[in-house]
Formats: C-alpha cells, sequence, structure tokens
C-alpha cells in the first residue's frame, strides 16, 4: 500500500542515518541507556526535519564587520510530550529550538480496549504557542494522538505536527483521517499492528524499554490479547483496507 500517496501529510524519513539508528533501537538487545541515546538521537533528526517549514522573519545582524541580513523563527512553537514515552524526545527538540514551551500531556492506553486515558493535563486557558509539536515515539491506534490533537487543537493551537518514531499504517490513516491538516513526521511505517495493538515488527514498548521497567511475560508486546484489543484492531484494518 503507497502510504505516502494516500496520505500527503505523512512524512517518513529518508535519511540514511535515521535508518542506521532505527535498526539499532529496534534490537530487542539494545538496553535502556543506548535506547535513550538513539531516541534522543533520532528525535534530534526527525524534529530538524519536522521543523523545515517553520516561518521566519527578517532581522539584521551586526557582524564583527558589518550589519547583514538574517532570519528569526517566527511562530512561538510549544512541544507537547505524552507521558511517558514521549519524555525522551524533550531535550533533543529543546537542542533545537531552546526557546520552546513544553506542555506535558499524561495518556495511558488502556490494554483492553486499547482507548487512551487521560490523566495529566495542566494546559492554561488558552493557548500560549502557535505551533505545536505532539512527541511520542509510537503511532499505533492513532488514538492517543488523535486524543492529544483535540485537546491542543481545543486550546487554539493553530498549527500541530506529530513527530513519533514509527507509525502503523492503522494509526496513520486513523489521525489523518480525524485531522487531515497534522504533518505526521517519522523514522518508519511499519507493517501492521497485532492483535494486542503492537506495532509490528516496531520495537516492542517504547516507554519500557526506554525506562527498563519490564512487569514480566504477561505485560510482553507478543503476550496473548484480549477479544476487545483484537477486535479494535480488526475494526481498524477493515477500515485501512477501505471494507468499512
Ligand atoms: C504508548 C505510546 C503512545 C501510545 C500509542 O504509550 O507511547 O502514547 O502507546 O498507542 P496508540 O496509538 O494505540 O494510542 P503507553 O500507553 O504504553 O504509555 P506509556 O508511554 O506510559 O508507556
Ligand atoms: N505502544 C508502544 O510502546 N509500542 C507499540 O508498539 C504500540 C504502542
Amino acid at each position: 500500500m503507497d502510504l505516502a500517496g494516500r496520505y500527503p501529510n505523512l512524512h517518513v524519513s529518508r535519511h540514511p542515518l535515521v535508518a542506521h539508528k532505527l535498526a539499532l533501537l529496534r534490537d530487542r538487545a539494545t538496553e535502556p541507556k543506548l535506547f535513550r541515546e538513539l531516541v534522543r538521537e533520532l528525535s534530534w533528526l526527525l524534529g530538524y526535519e519536522a521543523m523545515a517549514d517553520l516561518t521566519t522573519q527578517p532581522i539584521t545582524v551586526e557582524t564583527p564587520l558589518e550589519p547583514t541580513a538574517g532570519a528569526e523563527l517566527e511562530p512561538k512553537v510549544g512541544l507537547v510530550p505524552v507521558l511517558r514515552a514521549g519524555l525522551g524526545m524533550v531535550d533533543a527538540m529543546l537542542e533545537l529550538m531552546p526557546s520552546a514551551e513544553v506542555w506535558h500531556i499524561g495518556l495511558y492506553r488502556d490494554e483492553r480496549s486499547l482507548k487512551p486515558v487521560e490523566y495529566y493535563n495542566k494546559l492554561p486557558d488558552a493557548a500560549t504557542v502557535q505551533v505545536c509539536l505532539i512527541l511520542d515515539p509510537m503511532l499505533a491506534t492513532g488514538g492517543s494522538s488523535s486524543a492529544t490533537v483535540d485537546i491542543l487543537k481545543h486550546w487554539g493551537a493553530a498549527r500541530i505536527k506529530q513527530v513519533s518514531l514509527i507509525a502503523a499504517p492503522e494509526g496513520v490513516a486513523t489521525l489523518s483521517a480525524a485531522h487531515p491538516d497534522v504533518d505526521i513526521h517519522v523514522a518508519a511505517v511499519d507493517r501492521a499492528l497485532n492483535e494486542r495493538g503492537y506495532i509490528v515488527p516496531g520495537l516492542g514498548d517504547a516507554g519500557d524499554r526506554q525506562f527498563g521497567t519490564f512487569a514480566g511475560p504477561s505485560s510482553e508486546p507478543g503476550h496473548a490479547s484480549g477479544d476487545e484489543a483484537a477486535e479494535v484492531v480488526r475494526r481498524l484494518q477493515r477500515t485501512l483496507s477501505g471494507e468499512e
């Protein structure tokens, strides 16, 4: 399926460094320390690409020799990491844009319904930034990202971009259908979701792999799923293939 042709808002990095680092990130032998470093490096590279169309305004700079024309970023930018896994992407983005504001959104995905559950949101009443970058390594069913976009649009953000390391086709379809104006920047789009809503081949659980929180075999991404989660995934896959 040609996803990039179908979803003009989808941008998959073609940078060889991204491909190299992503392969290391996927490797099950990669320990949390290296995993965190790779999340940071990939976020830097994807952030650089995602910000390529930010507008600038002309300024004059005094070099030691003479005045010259320069540029200054125009919009105020907000970084919106989705807790927990999005936390690992923040520092790299702040290196690129030290003046960005950071607004955390806490969501976890209910493992049976695969629906996002909001548990943290301290956004002030009115938007303080024009452009928001949602940071979340995994775009799986698209439920968490769609819910985050809903929150940010309600807040008043004028422009929203999603930056993720890996997306599933189902998640790209869900987010694009709900919010076609949101650009999606990723290192890769993988084959599909498994019956538990994990991206395959993917990298497993991005939060657990960053923070070393493995709760035993029943929390493994490949562990047998409940019927409800499997049905949610089948419904998303029917929608994607145009059957619904
Ligand atoms: C993961 C991931 C996304 C979400 C993606 O978070 O970081 O937020 O799942 O899934 P979706 O596209 O199907 O909504 P998780 O719920 O595991 O929480 P965590 O970051 O706290 O581990
Ligand atoms: N969340 C993850 O961390 N990994 C997946 O594959 C899907 C959701």
